[in-house]
């Protein structure tokens, strides 16, 4: 049974998305790209050099001289992928509140996106691969092979948020959590480059009422759909083996 070669994933910060498009990935062996990451990695690389991220000019800069490379080492430690930056493993050091608090002008940036596509692409051209983010079946990928949209509520995602950092043992409000998502929500949505959107070939997966491994395998269910869908496709065409 042949699978899609490219997934596609996209959907609202809290949504889920990464949790599921690393578990999905895990089990097709598929190599799970966070392009978020990509965004976080530049950002870091910005406040270190003492650049201020909304220096449209020589943030772009900076992203098209780094050397971003991505892989499926996952080193036992928790991580989802390994994320080296000019050689250095950035991989834990991207999540700080201090790239948090930058990461959406860096992202808004025309030039960094540009400089990012192309390191995206490359990764998605090997196949095997499901990308997670916010314009991947918009503009990354246009032509993935299966397209997920993933979603929840807002209250729902500012819950799970509150949750995990409670469980992380880390002080946690959740009316300031659902305001700086509501934020980004904006944000990453009414930008002119690249806005959060959902294609109108992707499926849809509202996790709201779903626990992770409720979502983790519908997710996986819309995989195996897509690929007895195209495994009928190949038969009436009479390609199949
Ligand atoms: O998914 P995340 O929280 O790691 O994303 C970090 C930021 O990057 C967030 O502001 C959204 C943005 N982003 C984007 O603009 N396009 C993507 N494909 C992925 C993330």
């Amino acid at each position: 049974m042949g699978l899609p070669r490219t997934i596609a994933v996209d959907g609202p910060a809290g949504s889920g998305k990464s949790s599921v498009s690393f578990a999905v990935a895990q089990r097709l062996g598929y190599l799970f790209v966070d392009t978020g990451a990509f965004y976080r990695a530049i950002t870091l690389l910005a406040l270190r050099q003492g650049i201020d991220p909304a220096d449209a000019e020589r943030v772009a800069a900076l992203a098209r001289a780094a050397e971003i490379n991505l892989s499926g080492d996952l080193r036992e430690d928790g991580r989802q992928y390994t994320l080296l930056v000019n050689g250095e493993d950035i991989t834990w050091q991207i999540h700080s509140p201090e790239v948090d608090a930058h990461v959406s002008v860096v992202a808004a940036n025309p030039g960094v996106r540009q400089a990012m596509l192309d390191a995206q692409r490359a990764l998605a051209a090997r196949g095997g691969v499901i990308m997670a983010g916010r314009d991947i079946g918009t503009v990354v990928l246009p032509d993935a092979d299966l397209k997920i949209y993933i979603d929840a509520t807002l209250e729902q995602r500012a819950e799970r948020r509150y949750r995990q950092r409670l469980l992380a043992g880390e002080e946690a409000d959740l009316a300031t959590i659902y305001e700086g998502l509501r934020r980004r929500d904006m944000t990453d949505s009414q930008r002119d480059v690249a806005p959060l959107l959902r294609a109108p070939d992707a499926v849809y997966l509202d996790t709201t009422s779903l626990s992770l491994d409720e979502a983790i395998e519908a997710a996986y269910q819309i995989v195996l759909a897509w690929a007895r869908q195209h495994q009928h496709l190949d038969e009436d065409k009479g390609t199949a083996p």
